[in-house]
């Protein structure tokens, strides 16, 4: 008998988390109240309400703010604008596999170092930064890092602001699994200690759906002047219709008890892949516990050739994305990403009981 495919290729949010009735409500709120500004170009900074509600919240100037058809395109863009053929940027080992793809076609030179339990290498920042190798910027996703779901701690925050400001980069954080905490305190943001060297990325992809398309950066003005101006020279505006939706959800307090509904529906998933992993990978891998998020990342303590991972898991119906993509320089052998959020308990207890046929053989 065929055994049911599970998928842990995707980190993506499940469609039971997606508030349709809501939306439809809202889509019919915002055409009433705002339909001849969001059917309209506007200005590329995007729709003002919601700049001023995450202006509020950050402490910020509502004209720093630029929204984006999600963050990626405004990581792109910036990218595009700033990156010359040869300019160095630093990122983590592993690091979202999308990123790397956007900064090497931007021309940039990768410069990676490695993850360590509590996040970041910051010695081998350090040692790199001595020898003259100086980034324009240094990209991470201090928070429940996608792949390895480390979250990088205060001190090592602190001390990468200290070599940012000392050797001249800026730190561009990419945010979007932050409010999706289970446990455990949160740190400050990069932003938050030092926002004149800090670019912010975040989204509402993972907070209320994908589809809607809407991220935002936050920037200090010297950025995000010249990066209004590209965004309007380059495609006028994003969606005003989707982030005017956003803004209704976010507005009247539901997307806080939203937040509530979903951390309580990921927690046990997340302690599910937590005591699977115990129960059938102890002692032939080692991962970090993360406190929120989407992702857990596993190193194997032997590398798996990666034909003969994918023959064994296709034979077991579980697909798997290959480590490798996560590493600028092809390591990543050993490591998997596994996302659990879209997965239900009962297919993470099964998913991994396969997971661990496939790589004890
Ligand atoms: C670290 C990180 N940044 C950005 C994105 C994409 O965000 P958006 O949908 O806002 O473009 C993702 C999605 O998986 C992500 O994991």
């Amino acid at each position: 008998m065929t055994q049911m495919p599970i998928v842990f290729t995707r980190g993506v949010p499940p469609a039971e988390s997606f508030p349709k009735d809501r939306l439809a409500q809202a889509a019919s709120d915002v055409l009433a109240e705002y339909g001849d500004v969001v059917l309209q170009y506007g200005p590329s900074r995007g729709f003002e309400p919601l700049r001023a509600l995450i202006a509020e919240e950050k402490k910020a100037k509502s004209t720093d703010i630029i929204l984006g058809q999600g963050s990626l395109q405004l990581l792109d863009l910036y990218a595009r604008m700033t990156i010359r053929p040869g300019d160095v940027v630093y990122l983590e080992a592993p690091t979202y596999d999308r990123t790397l793809t956007i900064l090497k076609r931007a021309g940039a030179e990768i410069a990676a170092f490695p993850v360590l339990s509590d996040g970041l290498d910051v010695d081998a920042v350090e040692t790199s930064l001595k020898q003259g190798r100086r980034p324009s910027f240094f990209y991470l996703i201090p928070d429940f890092q996608n792949p390895s779901g480390t979250t990088l701690s205060l001190d090592k925050r602190v001390r990468i602001l200290e070599l940012a400001s000392t050797y001249g980069f800026l730190v561009i954080e990419d945010i979007p699994y932050r409010r999706l905490r289970y446990r455990g305190e949160e740190s400050p943001s990069f932003r938050q200690l030092a926002p004149e060297i800090t670019l912010q990325l975040s989204s509402y992809s993972k907070l209320i759906a994908p589809g809607l398309r809407v991220g935002y950066v936050l920037a200090p003005t010297s950025v995000s002047e010249p990066l209004a101006k590209y965004a309007e020279d380059t495609y006028i505006n994003a969606s005003y219709f989707n982030q005017a939706l956003v803004y209704k959800l976010a507005s009247s307090g539901w997307l806080d008890m939203h937040l509530m509904d979903l951390i309580a529906l990921y927690t046990p998933r997340l302690d599910t892949m937590l005591a699977s992993l115990d129960a059938h990978l102890h002692g032939f891998a080692s991962w970090h516990r993360p406190d929120g998020g989407f992702f857990m990342g596993v190193n194997l303590d032997k590398a798996v050739p990666i034909d003969l991972l994918k023959q064994r898991a296709a034979a077991a119906n579980l697909q798997l994305t290959d480590g490798r993509g996560f590493f600028a320089n092809g390591d990543g052998e050993r490591f998997l990403r596994l996302p659990f959020c879209a997965l239900k308990p009962e297919e993470i207890q099964e998913g991994i009981a396969r997971l661990a046929g496939v790589i004890v053989g």
